[in-house]
């Protein structure tokens, strides 16, 4: 019988991932473990043919992520080559290597907004997080720099056990730099974030805290006509249902890694699953027609609970790479769902959550070393 194809639109959102070397060495990066293993990088050119590929398609916003984007020397040229397409463009950076002469290049070719994260509101844990002692001025006088250029700034802090009880400094510190934006987003564990997931998942109780504090910065800064938007966002390790992770598995968004493989999100190339390269095929080929964007859209591939669920539709069985690093099969319903067979191992991670002790120092950093042991070894 034949199964009714579900219908596909073109990718609305490209992300550029355009090199993992990276200064800094956050134990929560969502790049690959085996990153140091993949040290080609697309040529200028290479890139712009796949931004005009894909903004034929119809995508209308291109993310320029890494990986730190700043060490590509092509990126004004890349940035250029984007705005003249007709895309809106961002640079999603950690602020490492701007400069004030680069933000006016980056400005005179038309980029559109800036996003620096920080790792934390004080000097000492955010060296402590990025392993650089220079990154917090650096930081503070670039974040000032992208403002007085006129840029619309959002600034991002990754959130975890070793930083939530400080979100008010990290609100303070936000209204004193005047992002427009705020997003303070609890870990998502993929990558390194996973494999530190025990020293990194707040608990349940910081977690409500923060919340709690968000919400008053909130009534507070709008009662003084402070209109920037604080964005929070909790980890799904402490919710009953799964993210509709990516808008849906090749719904909308479609990433691009530094050596040219297509995945329709930035954690996909870690299951056994075959991704093509943009050296070997057209992205129209790969979006509409590759075995590995198609594989989970839809509904067929869905075993139960998913499949007969009635919420289905709107998380898709939540997270494929979360289903596939936590019961070993990216088929499986998201553990996540409370309906899930394997959601004690959620219920487990919260549990450790509340009696580990892991500090700082005890983390697995993320940089060459690190990269090629975990790859050598497994470990
Ligand atoms: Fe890959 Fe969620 S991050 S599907």
């Amino acid at each position: 019988m034949n199964q009714l194809k579900p219908q596909v639109n073109p990718p609305l959102w490209l992300l550029a991932e355009l090199t993992y070397r990276c200064p800094l060495q956050c134990p929560y990066c969502s790049n690959p473990l085996d990153f140091a293993q993949q040290e080609k990088e697309l040529t200028t050119e290479q890139w712009i043919e796949v931004f005009k590929q894909a903004r034929q398609m119809g995508a209308v916003q291109l993310g320029f992520s890494g990986g730190e984007p700043l060490v590509r020397k092509d990126l004004p040229e890349l940035i250029r080559a984007a705005r003249d397409l007709g895309f809106y463009t961002n640079l999603i950076t950690s602020g490492i290597g701007l400069t004030e002469k680069k933000i006016d290049a980056f400005a005179e070719a038309g980029l559109d907004h800036i996003q620096i994260s920080f790792q934390a509101s004080d000097e000492t844990l955010n060296a402590a997080l990025a392993g650089s002692q220079k990154a917090f001025q650096t930081k503070l006088a670039m974040a000032k720099a992208v403002k007085a250029h006129g840029y619309p700034m959002v600034l991002n802090f990754v959130l975890h056990r070793h930083n939530i009880d400080r979100i008010d400094r990290i609100i303070e510190l936000c209204i004193e730099l005047e992002a427009d934006d705020v997003e303070l987003a609890t870990c998502q564990f993929y990558g390194w974030a996973q494999l530190n997931r025990e020293g990194l998942l707040p608990t349940r109780e910081q977690i409500a805290r923060a919340e709690d504090v968000v919400h008053q910065y909130r009534q507070k800064m709008s009662a003084s006509g402070n209109l920037a938007n604080l964005l929070f966002v909790t980890p799904d390790y402490y919710e009953e249902r799964p993210k509709g992770c990516m808008g849906g598995w090749g719904a909308i968004f479609l990433s691009v890694t530094p050596e040219g493989t297509a995945l329709p999100c930035h954690s996909a190339r870690q299951l056994p699953v075959q991704f093509p390269s943009v050296l070997e095929n057209t992205l129209q080929e790969i979006w509409f027609e590759s075995f590995g964007f198609n594989k989970y859209r839809g509904f067929d591939w869905m075993p139960e609970p998913c499949r007969s669920c009635s919420e289905k539709e709107k998380d898709f069985g939540g997270c494929r790479c979360q289903a596939f690093m936590l019961t070993g099969n990216a088929d499986n319903t998201d553990p996540v769902c409370s309906k899930s067979p394997h959601h004690g191992k959620i219920l487990q991670a919260r549990e450790q959550a509340n009696c580990t002790n892991i500090q700082i120092n005890q983390l697995q950093f993320r940089n060459r070393a690190n990269s090629q042991l975990i790859f050598k070894t497994g470990v």
